[in-house]
């Protein structure tokens, strides 16, 4: 079948690979793709935000299945075009990505289904917002309430810190995505991402992982999209997993299908665990960047099966071969990230990282500039390996680091340390 795929990530390089390791793939597209990319598969150049475009696109082209990779397309509803013109797509519908796009909206969705989340106010009115945050203290939370492209939420130490927050958001520093906020309950504890697939009617966990957010080593600095993951996450236990699965996730997926509104795709399930008790943190309608790319290492080919299961509504008869391994990735950005940072230098020695199923160097944002990779982003590469114990995939993951000649990088060297301590 001829595929295509939305996006020119990490993430989308993960599931490139994972795909073309699948007979059922004759033909592969991803739109726009990325100079890594580029070498396994065709790029298109595409707006993915216009689903008009990308469904004359399919029809030109004969795709039979487009996979969406970041959440964009999905809140501009490029699912529900592509479904229009009979396209088969993996991916929720604009109604259902709300549950990424809109934080109240999912916050009223938990209250109906009855999932554990944080204690929250929801304003659109910075007077009432600032009462609020006056009668909780802090530690408090704030949050634009729509994508934010992950820098929307404030995780405020005061009060002071919160109000000038508030002041922000209100004054228009996230666009309409900081019109209205929501304030939250900080919650303690170790958090996760549990991914899972949803066909509107059953859910099938596809693998758990854990995102180091910050930029600086021991979880210090700023806030980033994530400088490395790996894969599974010792803190989701099968009892945490069953947990989420029964208070979370069921009950928010039948409260979708309740609203009209089911989720098609994969849902990114958030969590903040605490005495082996899950609470959700937030959903995403998307694999997240760089989990996806240790979920695909894991999964290898059948990741096709099962997100064409997912589209087709087959889910109920599908289930994951899991082979007893362990995959981490570290991610390379360009100096500066996720400050300014410049673009255009050279990286060398990706031909000396081993490409097999236990290695890869995904490509986040790069380019080719006569003939040599450059950077063309933040977060440059993702340097993935699998083993079968994390020691064994973090001893790969870093050994093709070392080989990587780029001078105008860095990485996080303690990626997996919360498993590995
Ligand atoms: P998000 O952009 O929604 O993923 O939030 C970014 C990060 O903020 C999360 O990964 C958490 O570390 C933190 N966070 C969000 N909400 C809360 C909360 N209610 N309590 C504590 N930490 C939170
Ligand atoms: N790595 C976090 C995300 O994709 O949202």
């Amino acid at each position: 079948m001829n595929i295509l795929i939305l996006g020119g990530g990490g993430r989308e390089h993960s599931i490139a690979w994972a795909v073309l390791q699948n007979p059922k793939c004759d033909r592969l597209i991803v739109a726009p793709g990325n100079a890594g990319i580029a070498e396994i598969a065709e790029c298109a150049s595409l707006d993915i935000l216009d689903g008009g475009a990308v469904a004359g696109f399919c029809e030109a082209e004969a795709v039979d299945f487009v996979i969406i990779g970041p959440e964009a397309p999905l809140a501009a509803g490029v699912a529900d075009r592509l479904r229009e013109a009979g396209v088969l797509v993996f991916g929720p519908s604009q109604a259902a990505a709300r549950l990424e796009a809109s934080k109240s909206f999912t916050k009223s969705v938990c209250a109906t289904a009855g999932a554990p989340t944080a204690a929250y106010g929801h304003f659109i009115d910075l007077a009432a917002a600032r009462d609020y945050v006056r009668t909780q203290g802090a530690p408090i939370v704030v949050k634009a309430d729509g994508l934010a492209a992950g820098k929307g939420v404030i995780v405020a130490e005061t009060t002071d810190a919160a109000l000038a927050a508030l002041d922000e958001m209100f004054g228009g520093t996230f666009g309409t995505a900081g019109a209205e906020v929501v304030i939250e309950e900080f919650m303690t504890g170790e958090e996760a991402s549990f991914f899972v697939l949803c066909d509107g009617e059953t859910a099938l966990p596809i693998g758990t992982a854990q995102d180091h957010k910050r930029v600086g080593e021991g979880d210090t600095g700023p806030n980033t999209g994530g400088m490395g993951a790996y894969s599974p996450a010792p803190v989701m236990t099968q009892a945490v997993t069953e947990r989420a699965l029964d208070r979370i996730v069921r009950p928010v997926l039948s409260e979708m299908v309740r609203r009209g509104t089911p989720y098609q795709g994969v849902l990114f399930v958030g969590l903040m665990i605490e005495a082996g008790v899950p609470r959700l943190v937030e959903f995403n309608a998307r694999f997240g960047d760089p989990e996806c790319q240790v979920l695909m290492m894991r999964l290898g080919g059948q990741a096709l099966d099962l997100m064409l299961a997912t589209a087709e509504g087959r889910l109920a008869e599908c289930a994951v071969n899991w082979a007893e391994d362990h995959a981490l990735t570290v991610v390379m950005a360009a100096r500066g990230y996720p400050g300014e940072h410049e673009r255009g230098s050279v990286i060398r020695g990706l031909e000396r990282c081993p490409e097999d199923s236990f290695h890869q160097v995904f490509h986040a944002g790069t380019a080719r500039v006569e003939g040599q990779f450059v950077a063309n982003g933040g977060r440059v590469l993702a340097v993935t390996a699998r083993g079968a114990t994390l020691q064994v995939a973090a001893a790969r993951a870093y050994a093709m680091v070392d080989r990587i000649d780029w001078p105008e990088g860095f990485c996080r060297r303690d990626i997996g340390w919360r498993a590995l301590r």
